[in-house]
């Protein structure tokens, strides 16, 4: 009886083998092993939500572009390796690095302590801060205001931890949505008193819609963030990776070329 079961057990695994090599050949990376491109060099897979211009977004061609595209970009060609993007969306961005399915993180990710305990970051790329975005005829001048106003922000994002911070991690007031744009969106219908994203995706917003009336308030009580990559907790040969290609397109000066900021 017993050794029937485990007859019956080897031959299920076996299947489960089978079957798992069934994959086409491109999709063939499971778990957190890259897959091997034609020409030999790993390929990772990258997780991003690309409604985050200039960092990232989708082109009318379907195509995924911006600032994290461009600097991955370059330290893959340093460090001889590919990536394939994937937009996921903002949460499984997490979900995904930590279970192996997705091996980076590039998505205008501030590097958090938080964050820290359960991922591991490269150094710093980008710096960043928080704005407040409101209608043009709005009376709020300071993130102090907002104590008591409807908030809207991207669900976990750093403005999220911003909003419930002031307001108290159970504040009814605060609004979480999948995108900033669409939680600036909520502002400019009238949904919120004010929403809270990255200051160089609020302004990117801007330039694109051109006739909204939308004023922006910097306040310092917001603290400075640094973007990072962010790789699954232990995953160190893909981190030095990433930042010996990091360190190379800091010192050569592409990195300032992509971004267009002094950053070191
Ligand atoms: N920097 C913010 C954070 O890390 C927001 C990033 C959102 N990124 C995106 N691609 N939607 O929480």
């Amino acid at each position: 009886m017993k050794k029937t079961a485990w007859m019956l057990l080897m031959i299920l695994a076996a299947l489960t083998l089978a079957l798992a090599g069934c994959g086409t050949k491109d999709t063939a990376s499971s778990g957190s092993t890259p897959s091997e491109g034609g020409d030999g060099k790993k390929v990772y897979k990258v997780g991003t939500e690309a409604t985050f211009a200039p960092f990232e977004s989708v082109d009318d061609k379907g195509k995924i572009v911006g600032i994290d595209v461009d600097i991955l970009k370059a330290i893959a060609d340093e460090m001889d390796f590919e990536v394939e993007w994937n937009n996921i969306g903002w949460e499984p961005v997490f979900q995904t690095i930590k279970n192996g399915e997705t091996h980076i993180g590039a998505s205008g990710i501030t590097i958090t302590d938080e964050r820290k305990e359960s991922f591991d970051f490269t150094e710093p790329y980008y710096e960043s801060q928080l704005l407040i975005v409101v209608k043009e005829d709005s009376k709020i001048k300071s993130l102090d205001e907002l104590k008591d106003k409807k908030v809207s922000v991207q669900i976990n994002a750093t403005g999220h931890m911003a909003a419930k911070k002031l307001q108290g991690e159970a504040s009814t007031n605060i609004m979480a949505f999948e995108s900033q744009p669409i939680a600036i969106q909520e502002m400019l219908n009238g949904n919120v008193d004010a929403a809270i994203g990255d200051n160089a995706v609020v302004y990117e917003y801007i330039k694109a819609h051109p006739d909204q009336k939308i004023k922006v308030i910097q306040d310092d009580a917001f603290e400075k963030e640094y973007y990072g990559f962010m790789v699954q907790k232990g995953n160190k040969e893909l981190l030095d990776k990433l930042n010996e290609g990091l360190k190379k397109i800091k010192e050569n000066g592409k990195l300032k070329e992509i971004t267009g900021t002094d950053f070191e």
